[in-house]
């Protein structure tokens, strides 16, 4: 459930009427609802609460806007990092480090001393190799490294490729095969205190069988670990449970999630952790755009917006579908491509998608872009980047002003020689 909602013939943010943003702030811009990132946040606290007291890392690479981290740090999460970047926007929010999950496959040497210096709570090695050279940096300074070794259990997420994570063949983990006599080395290690495992398998995961499946393998790994003598006192679930991008769609509820796991998790005895980005920040926000013009066309009309695949990259990058509406509907209908204005056939956002009957000037909407929208934007064909606003009852602030194309090129330089 959103905020995002209808009111005597217009869409509101809350109590905001999309049309005073777009007035006021112009579009395109992402719009985000705190209640309804509250709620979701929320929600999948309680749906975990038979499993004691777990932590929670918000996936900040969903959603890394400093209010959006601060909203969850209120609601007393930690955040789930995969660069120096994400450690610092976490700890600017006031995330406490010991709250503060680093994962990802490629952390740098300077990205793991920030981590040490900051005495983030855990790191999530990805490799023997990290693990290593972490142990090295850590001893160095008379330090021991909180850390879980993340495994690759080869399961397949059902989900789209690009976004799938826990195949044999993907790059991230340590195969689950390998796991104990990694596990094991790594123990032996003074810079290291070797706490438990993790695992993510995906994300947008619209089925709960193959986290079980993941789940349940790194039950088993547990136990083995335990078997040759060594700690395991903390299990990172991850995130990747899918949201509803399609009116009608019925997703894994967070209440399915949390007694699944608790099913598959009995016993273990450890603290567990979760990351999850998508389902607290997909549906808390939007991605507001103006019409530019309506084009006819062979077939059904070109719906022309001012947002593009720049500024919100998803249906170019997986075909990803994101609902359409019109700010203010006007009860007639039409078929109708939508398009952006960049010069290549992949800024389409939808072909041959029903829709509010729209005309050039009119505001609309693309749901369910509160994660993994503007974070992804870029400034392809010298647009900005568009601001981003977050709303809160009935007001509202420019959370991240929108950065134009003179203030892009104003970073380069021309060389004297040239
Ligand atoms: N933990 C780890 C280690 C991850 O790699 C991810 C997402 C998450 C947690 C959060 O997953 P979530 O709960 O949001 O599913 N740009 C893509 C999604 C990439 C997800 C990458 N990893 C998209 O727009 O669909």
């Amino acid at each position: 459930m959103d905020h995002f909602h209808l009111r005597d013939g217009e869409l509101y943010a809350e109590d905001v009427p999309l049309a005073r943003i777009a007035a006021e702030v112009g579009t395109p811009v992402y719009v985000y609802s705190r209640a309804t990132l509250e709620r979701h946040a929320r929600v999948f606290k309680e749906a975990l609460t038979p499993l004691g007291d777990p932590h929670l890392a918000f996936a900040v690479k969903a959603n890394p806007n400093l209010a959006v981290l601060r909203v969850m740090q209120r609601e007393g999460f930690g955040a789930d990092v995969v660069s120096g970047g994400e450690l610092a926007r976490a700890l600017a929010a006031g995330m406490p480090a010991e709250d503060v999950v680093f994962s990802g496959v490629g952390k740098q040497e300077y990205e793991l001393i920030r981590g040490l210096d900051a005495g983030i709570g855990q790191f999530n090695l990805e490799s023997e190799e990290e693990g290593v050279e972490l142990a090295v940096l850590a001893e160095a300074r008379g330090l021991r490294a909180p850390c879980a070794l993340r495994v690759n259990p080869d399961v397949d997420a059902g989900t789209h490729d690009k976004i799938s994570t826990g195949k044999a063949d993907n790059k991230f983990g340590v195969p689950i095969g390998e796991a104990p006599a990694i596990y094991a080395r790594l123990s032996a290690m003074p810079g290291l205190d070797m706490r438990g495992v993790a695992v993510h398998i995906g994300s947008q995961l619209s089925d709960l069988a193959p986290l079980e499946r993941a789940f349940e393998k790194l039950g088993g790994l547990i136990a083995s670990l335990r078997a040759n003598g060594l700690k395991v006192s903390h299990a990172d679930l991850g995130g990747g449970l899918g949201v509803p991008y399609k009116a009608g769609d019925v997703m894994p509820s967070p209440a399915e999630y949390g007694a699944m796991v608790a099913r598959v998790t009995q016993g273990w005895d450890v603290r567990l952790m979760f990351e999850p980005g998508r389902v607290i920040a997909g549906n808390a926000g939007i991605l507001l755009t103006k019409v530019v013009r309506v084009k006819r066309g062979i077939r059904d009309p070109f719906v022309i917006v001012d947002a593009a695949m720049n500024d919100l990259a998803r249906p170019a990058l997986y075909g990803s579908w994101h609902d359409f509406e019109a700010v203010r509907p006007s009860n007639k209908r039409m078929t109708a491509n939508i398009v952006g204005p960049i010069c290549e056939t992949g800024d389409t956002f939808a072909m041959g998608r029903d829709i509010e009957g729209v005309e050039a000037g009119d505001l609309a909407v693309f749901r369910t872009a509160g994660a993994y929208g503007a974070t992804m934007a870029s400034s392809y064909n010298s647009r900005g980047f568009v601001a981003e606003v977050m709303v809160d009852g009935d007001k509202y602030a420019v959370v991240a002003d929108r950065i134009l194309p003179e203030e892009i090129t104003a970073a380069e330089r021309v060389p004297a020689w040239l």
